[in-house]
């Protein structure tokens, strides 16, 4: 089912006490909050310090495949759900990048957040190369094509289109052309699934255009980086789209 679905990605930032602050100062600001979905993928390391009966779900920015065993410094599914886990984010361009995730690994991890109960954020999107070549479709489709490969619903997943050229550099999509892609990726989807996936934008969103994203037939929600880390521009995205 198509939710509006907010997630703050707060990458290698910000230390206990601060997340501590950030949870109080949200919950305070945003307890009337109606209608939204909304949370934040913290460090795997101050999940745990996350308030678990507060209005934020709580999300992780990665995770393993396998149930466990001698994979030093991994975390598995079963890990997170045990910490009130609600989302994953998986296959980010940043860990495709620089940590070798790949179509396989993001497939395999799919299947495991989905069997544990967990809420794969799926990413995809094109490098600045390939949308200077006009390849933006032919990337995502093949991206979710991989992600997706035998998965059987999609009623418990959420895409994120995220165009690599637009993650933390201020130049974000826009709305018009960002809008293209989702609804393009929402038919590649439909043709395999009869569920209708929640489908966020990322790059550069803030308070001042997430409005204009979320009113495009297609863009659903936002994933968000630079403008999740301070407690005001969190509170400010979810009250602006009100
Ligand atoms: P940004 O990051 O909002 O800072 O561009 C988005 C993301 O990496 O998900």
């Amino acid at each position: 089912m198509r939710r509006n679905v907010i997630v703050g990605n707060w990458k290698m930032n910000k230390n206990k006490q601060e997340i501590i602050t950030f949870v109080e100062e949200v919950n305070l600001g945003l307890g009337n909050t109606t209608g939204i979905e909304f949370g934040v993928c913290a460090p795997f390391i101050y999940l745990d310090a996350m308030d678990k009966n507060g209005i934020l779900n709580i999300g992780a920015q990665n995770m393993h495949y396998e149930d466990s065993g001698a994979y030093t410094g991994e975390v598995s599914a079963q890990m997170l759900k045990e910490l009130s886990v609600k989302y994953v984010i998986i296959g980010h361009s940043e860990r495709r990048a620089y940590f070798n995730e790949t179509d396989e690994t993001v497939n395999l991890k799919v299947k495991k957040a989905l069997e544990i109960g967990l809420i794969p954020i799926v990413c995809c999107g094109e490098t600045l190369e390939e949308y200077e070549k006009g390849l933006t479709k032919e990337v995502v489709k093949s991206q979710m094509e991989k992600a997706f490969k035998d998965v059987e619903s999609l009623e418990n997943v959420v895409v994120a289109y995220e165009p690599i050229w637009a993650i933390g550099t201020g130049l974000s999509a826009n709305s018009e052309t960002a809008n293209e892609i989702c609804k393009y990726i929402r038919e590649i989807l439909n043709a395999n699934f009869k569920e209708d996936v929640t489908i966020q934008y990322g790059g550069s969103v803030k308070p001042e255009n997430i409005k204009e994203y979320l009113s495009m037939s297609d863009i659903d929600g936002a994933l968000v980086g630079g403008a999740s880390v301070k407690s005001e521009d969190f509170i400010n995205l979810i009250t602006n789209l009100a």
